[in-house]
């Protein structure tokens, strides 16, 4: 098992340009399906999932074709409704297919997904939906088999009791080629949702309303291939500035989307450093010491504190001057990670949703296990932060979400390296 060995202390100084986003990415490759042509992805990154997704379709009968950045997808012949349960549990976003291939196919046979244990992951709100299309789902043997009455899904209005991200993918997914017009209310608006949206419409889709609340979608007899660029991964640039934070250093984050940042950036400016944005860079300078936020963070949906930036960010506040305190509102197990920091010299106190930290004057290097994907990468800063040397082992987690992880930190002159 691979592990990383990083030497901490140094101030982390130069400049990284940012990968593409992974939370896009993976649901625009599974969008490729309804196309039913060539689709050409630009900007997508080398990722574990990436490949997952990849795996996916070609087990449906689609072809993939990887040249770095670039994924070249030919969904022109279909050859299966089914995805395997192994495939299912690589990856959370496996569940995203469900919307897509109703929308082909309509019909499809998949299982729970697997993904980060971040607590309790159910997909009721997913499944209610499939069913107010029309879509008949039926469970047992740990499969789900959902079949859409006269093989296509009909427009519905549909009330998420919460904005979640991946329910409001499936929606689209399925309701792009639905028969009609479906509403969804209480939409999730993050930036990934319009990005996806954004690689729909390039293929000839009708949607409006993405990036707010209330989303309406036109049914399409038949999309078309495009060519399309993925957006620059704001969660991979809030864990490259919380490290450079952390570090008291200096950073210039090229390729990034400056106003999809901004609630994280708000926060981030607490601690001290000074933040400079321009065109599609972000300039960050931090001082010697890091002070704690004086307001409780509270993560939330989008335009919200985003949850996969929380421990990246405590990973830094750990220390600054004085007590930051988080609080978790969208995952119930999404402190994980601090068990690693404690060890590593942090002090922090988890009571439920709520996380307290007391900035102490130094961490000290640790073995540590990655818990989930931004735990790991959580480790990650700290160990750069820390005193002496430190090893994050089960890095398998990092790998599903961060392109180049290595490469881009030494890129700002932390000493790391893969064993
Ligand atoms: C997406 O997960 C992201 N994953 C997550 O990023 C991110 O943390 C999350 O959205 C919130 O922003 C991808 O895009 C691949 P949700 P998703 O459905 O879609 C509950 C990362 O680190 N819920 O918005 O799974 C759910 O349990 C990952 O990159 C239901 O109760 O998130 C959670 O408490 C981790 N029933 C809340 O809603 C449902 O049917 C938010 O989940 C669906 C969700």
């Amino acid at each position: 098992m691979q592990k990383l060995i990083i030497k901490g202390g140094k101030r982390l100084r130069g400049e990284i340009s940012l990968q593409g986003c992974k939370n896009s990415a993976l649901p625009i490759i599974a969008a490729s399906l309804l196309c039913g042509e060539d689709c050409t992805l630009h900007n997508c990154p080398e990722l574990t999932d990436v490949y997952s997704a990849a795996r996916i379709l070609n087990c449906l009968g689609c072809r993939c074709g990887f040249s770095g950045n670039t994924v070249m997808v030919d969904s022109s012949e279909v050859t299966g409704t089914e995805i395997p349960e192994v495939l299912m549990r690589e990856m959370r976003s496996s569940i995203i297919f469900m919307g897509a291939m109703l929308g082909r196919m309509g019909e499809c046979t998949v299982s729970v997904p697997g993904g980060c244990e971040l607590g309790p992951r159910p997909i009721d709100m997913h499944l209610a939906a499939m069913r107010k299309m029309g879509v008949d789902i039926r469970e047992g043997g740990g499969r789900i088999i959902c079949r859409a009455a006269g093989g296509r899904a009909k427009g519905a209005k549909i009330n998420l009791s919460f904005p979640s991200v991946g329910a409001t993918e499936n929606i689209i997914l399925c309701a792009v080629t639905a028969d009609g017009e479906t509403v969804v209310n209480n939409a999730a608006r993050e930036p990934e949702i319009c990005d996806l949206c954004g690689f729909l419409r390039a293929c000839g889709a009708r949607i409006s309303g993405d990036g707010e609340s209330r989303i309406v979608i036109e049914g399409q007899l038949k999309l078309t291939g495009c060519e399309y660029s993925i957006m620059p991964d704001r969660i991979a640039g809030a864990t490259y500035l919380s490290m450079t934070a952390a570090s008291g250093g200096e950073i210039i984050l090229k390729n990034a989307c400056v106003q999809d940042m901004e609630p994280f950036l708000t926060v981030l400016e607490q601690t001290g450093c000074s933040i400079y944005t321009g065109g599609q860079n972000i300039y960050l300078r931090s001082g010697p010491r890091l002070r704690a936020v004086p307001d409780r963070i509270r993560t939330m949906p989008h335009p919200g504190f985003p949850t996969d930036a929380q421990a990246v960010l405590m990973a830094a506040l750990t220390v600054a001057d004085g007590t930051s305190v988080f609080e978790e509102n969208i995952f119930d197990c999404r402190y994980r990670h601090t068990d690693a920091l404690v060890k590593m010299g942090a002090d922090i106190q988890v009571l439920g949703k709520v996380a307290v930290v007391k900035g102490v004057s130094a961490l000290s290097g640790a073995c540590v296990e990655a818990t989930d994907l931004r735990g790991g990468a959580a480790m990650a800063a700290a160990a750069l932060a820390a005193e002496g040397t430190s090893e994050i082992t089960r890095i398998c987690h990092i790998d599903r979400g961060y392109e180049k992880f290595e490469e881009s930190i030494k890129a700002i002159g932390g000493e790391i390296c893969r064993v």
